[in-house]
């Protein structure tokens, strides 16, 4: 960090005895600080991409919040202890995945309002100009420590390519089954599914050695295309059950469900998924199936939402989602995988979380 500091200083020509001068600065701009928070507000809540990521109740303690911050920005010593607290905002910022372009927008709105109070008192603009350049410090440490997180989040290591490959090609899978009709597949559904094979490409290797190979997996895709028949279909389908008979692959990719499982929780917390203003019914059917697919897809036989109750009565999962004045029937059914029980669990923890976050905003 200490080099990352050196450089800082170096790039914005930061002069070590400028304390009193920032302290000064501050001063000066205080009068005006309440109003161009405002402003601030008023013109991000302006934009619906930027407008997504605010809690309109919240905009009075996020004001506090980021005026402290300028306040710290302006008054402390550029030193470690600095950069740690403009790192943090920068993980809070990466959390609620507000990506650098936006964020870099906000600070561009944030330097315009304060640039135009020289416009009041022209005497006011070298003041300015040396808030304007902290903020670009603070932005650029925020960037920076946005793409720290990711990378750690991110880490390229094999089993994590496994669960991605395994989770991609069996929704892709529950998508293709959900779209066909007595063994015969929709040319929807079929260029979906032949699409999803060509994605998982990039995981050949990794899903060769659980034992499913993309090029069978496609011949069997053709053959039960010129021959659907029950037989043909299974042969397809089992290809890419194959390795969830063998315990170490399951036993692995419950553990990594169960990780990715919280990560999905804490991104519905934050409105990420499901935060819309008024969200349709294809809309509610694509987030749910996609957030359990994407983390329990290689657990999951069916998935299905819908206004009707269901006639059948054997369902592993079922849960009425409530959203306005409509009542949905989420089913899932599981694969006969050995530890059913324990994923079934932590799916239902799942369908709960997206239940009440689709009744509160239901309740809003
Ligand atoms: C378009 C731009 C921005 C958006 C949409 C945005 C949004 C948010 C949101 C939603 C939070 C609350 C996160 C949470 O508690 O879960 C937050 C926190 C915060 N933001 Fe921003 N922000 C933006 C730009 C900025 C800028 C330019 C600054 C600083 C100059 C800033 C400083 C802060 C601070 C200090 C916090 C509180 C962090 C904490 O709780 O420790 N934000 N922001």
């Amino acid at each position: 960090m200490k080099e990352k500091i050196k450089l800082l200083k170096e790039m914005f020509k930061l002069d070590e005895n400028d304390v009193a001068r920032r302290k000064e600065a501050l001063e000066k701009v205080s009068p005006y600080v309440d109003e161009i928070m405002d402003s601030f507000y008023e013109k991000i809540l302006q934009k619906e991409v930027l407008a997504a990521f605010i809690d309109k109740d919240a905009i009075d303690v996020l004001k506090k919040k980021q005026i402290a911050f300028i306040v710290d920005l302006l008054s402390l010593p550029f030193d470690e202890k600095l950069y740690k607290k403009i790192a943090k905002v920068g993980v809070v910022h990466y959390h609620i995945r507000l990506d650098p372009l936006l964020m870099a927008y906000g600070y561009h709105v944030l330097s315009e309002l304060i640039l135009n109070q020289s416009k009041k008192d022209p005497t006011l603009l070298p003041y300015l100009k040396l808030i304007i350049k902290y903020l670009k410090v603070s932005e650029e440490i925020m960037t920076n420590e946005y793409f720290a997180q990711k990378r750690i989040e991110e880490t390229p290591y094999k089993a994590d390519d496994l669960f991605l490959a395994l989770n991609r090609a069996h929704l892709a899978f529950i998508v293709y089954e959900n779209g066909m009709k007595e063994y015969k597949p929709s040319q929807e559904a079929q260029e979906i599914f032949l699409q999803s094979i060509d994605e998982l490409e990039i995981y050949k290797k990794v899903l060769q050695e659980v034992g499913i190979n993309l090029s069978t997996l496609k011949r069997f895709h053709t053959e039960f295309v010129n021959t659907p028949t029950q037989e043909s279909f299974m042969r397809l389908k089992n290809t890419l059950q194959k390795p969830l008979n063998d315990m170490s692959v399951t036993a692995y990719l419950a553990t990594t469900s169960a990780a990715a499982m919280l990560k999905a929780m804490s991104l519905i917390v934050y409105h990420k998924i499901l935060q819309k203003e008024d969200l349709t019914f294809k809309e509610i059917q694509n987030n749910v199936m996609t957030l359990l697919g994407e983390n329990f897809g290689w657990a999951i036989e069916r998935i299905r939402i819908s206004k009707e109750e269901s006639e059948e009565e054997d369902e592993d999962i079922a849960k009425h989602l409530m959203y306005k004045d409509t009542i949905y029937y989420l089913y899932v059914d599981f694969k006969p995988i050995s530890n059913k029980l324990y994923i079934a669990q932590m799916v239902d923890v799942l369908c709960e979380t997206i239940k009440t976050t689709l009744y509160l905003k239901h309740r809003e």
